[in-house]
């Protein structure tokens, strides 16, 4: 019997979806689980697909069971357990075999695995793939990291499986060791802006303009058919407009408003922090899911100090909806920005190359950040590789003149009626303060050297560093 391609270790969710995705695309291959039952019942569901798969239930019969050089996935739980799992599997491997972590792995614990195998023969590759459940089954995107040689190995198999937009296949190799975690965590800080943006905004439509999950469902739907199209506005109207089996309400009106986090968003918020590059909505919206989790100390603050009184002032609604809808832009604008800029940082900082056309290339299907708004980035990135930021590139910085004046106005009605909008709020200060040639540094600047004697530079570039602070003003 002919080998499989490659293998597959952890058969949860997300492992047995993408093992049938790569049977489906033609690809045989070898699948392990720690629990024996897992692998049967795996097999046993797998129907059609039976003849592409390799069900195995030791360790030793499922390396022997793969094409050397091995390219082995890992989908389990981040973390320990993938270092455990790659200890119990080494003793097994050969020269040039490949592991492959596929889950949502902190890029610095990817650069460690790599060091630790560097004189070892064995390889590795750590793989961001985004799409959940679904697009694990039938298209993800995915985000390759890992020496160029282990790439080619994978490359047919990946390229079979990954989502297609417009038959270009949305995988791509972005660079050597943590390249591709780094790439898949910062989509997630993305991913984290977005979605609270979405959530601000159906909070000024629930809250300020009283209406109900149906109708703001219809309003998202409406949009997703324009310039906002994409993956996360379409669910939103989805779950807006869903109904409770139990009370036959919307749904959404029932679901406990505290988020869960399991660390990407705040690892993009540590990285641009690291970096000192500005990600202030990825951080807004990290901060926005603690402040959620906090419901308790939430429903005692409201009794002590009270809602904002204000009613959102509102003459024309139908006008007032409309520059929701650009002030959504705008400010999403304003995240990706933001988060290309942190990756091309990183890029420096780490000795990747990260290919800016490419990752939004690869974004534009199979990922949860999916959009049509990714295709006008990658055009913009493919013109202007190397732009410091994507807000001066032609396109978006006419699509921000064109809309910033909305999320001012968004912004403004909000805050005044006291509706929290932290990440709307926090694009708009990024664009406010990016745009601005002469900031207020300068009084940072001479209140660090008035304590600290920390020096400045003067504008007229004579050498004086230090101000007349000695002369009695300290007093
Ligand atoms: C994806 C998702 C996926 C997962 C996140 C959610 O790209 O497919 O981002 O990776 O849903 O882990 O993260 P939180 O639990 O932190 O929201």
């Amino acid at each position: 019997m002919a080998q499989a391609e490659i293998g597959l270790i952890g058969l949860g969710v997300m492992g047995s979806n993408l093992a049938l995705n790569i049977a489906e695309k033609g690809n045989k291959i070898a699948v392990f689980n720690r629990t024996v039952d897992a692998t049967r019942k795996f097999y046993a569901e797998a129907g059609e697909l039976q003849g592409q798969i390799v069900p195995c239930e030791t360790i030793e019969e499922f390396v022997a069971a793969i094409r050397p050089p091995r390219p082995i996935i890992i989908m389990i739980k981040a973390g320990d357990p993938v270092d455990q799992q790659m200890e119990l599997l080494k003793p097994y491997l050969e020269k040039n075999d490949i592991m492959i972590d596929a889950g949502n792995a902190n890029f610095r614990d990817t650069m460690r695995r790599f060091e630790n195998l560097k004189d070892s023969g064995l390889t590795f590759i750590g793989m961001g793939v985004s799409g959940g459940e679904e697009g694990a089954r039938h298209g993800p995107s995915i985000m390759v990291g890992g020496t160029e040689d282990s790439w080619k190995r994978v490359e047919k198999v990946l390229t079979s499986i990954a989502a297609k937009y417009n038959e270009d296949p949305c995988v791509a190799w972005l660079g050597e060791n943590g390249a591709g975690h780094f790439v898949k965590t910062i989509h997630n800080g993305i991913e984290y802006a977005d979605m609270q943006m979405i959530a601000e905004i159906y909070g000024i439509l629930r809250d300020g303009l009283k209406m109900s999950a149906t109708e703001i469902g219809e309003v998202f739907g409406t949009w997703n058919r324009g310039r906002l199209n994409s993956y996360l506005i379409e669910i939103t109207e989805k779950v807006l407009k869903a109904a409770d089996p139990i009370t036959g309400g919307p749904i959404v009106d029932l679901i406990l408003d505290k988020a869960g986090q399991k660390g990407t968003g705040k690892w993009s918020a540590i990285e641009a922090q690291n970096m000192g590059v500005p990600a202030t909505a990825i951080e807004a919206a990290v901060a926005a899911r603690s402040i959620s989790s906090m419901k308790e100390e939430r429903e005692a603050a409201e009794k002590v100090l009270g809602l904002p009184g204000g009613e959102l002032d509102i003459a024309d609604k139908a006008a007032f909806v409309k520059d929701l809808e650009s002030a959504l832009l705008a400010a999403k604008i304003g995240a990706y920005a933001q988060g290309f800029a942190v990756m091309s940082a990183a890029s420096k900082e780490f000795g990747w190359n990260l290919p800016m056309p490419t990752i939004a290339r690869i974004w534009r299907a199979g990922c949860i950040i999916r959009s049509q708004f990714l295709d006008e980035i990658t055009t913009a990135f493919t013109k202007d590789p190397d732009v410091a930021n994507l807000i001066v590139t032609p396109a978006f910085a006419a699509m921000v003149k064109e809309t910033d004046g909305a999320l001012r106005r968004v912004v403004s009605a909000a805050v005044l009626a006291g509706l929290p909008v932290p990440a709307l709020a926090s694009a708009l200060g990024y664009f406010d303060s990016y745009r601005r040639s002469r900031g207020t540094a300068n009084v940072i600047q001479a209140q660090r050297d008035f304590f600290g004697a920390h020096g400045f530079d003067r504008t007229d570039g004579k050498d004086s560093h230090h101000g007349p602070w000695g002369s009695g003003l300290n007093a």
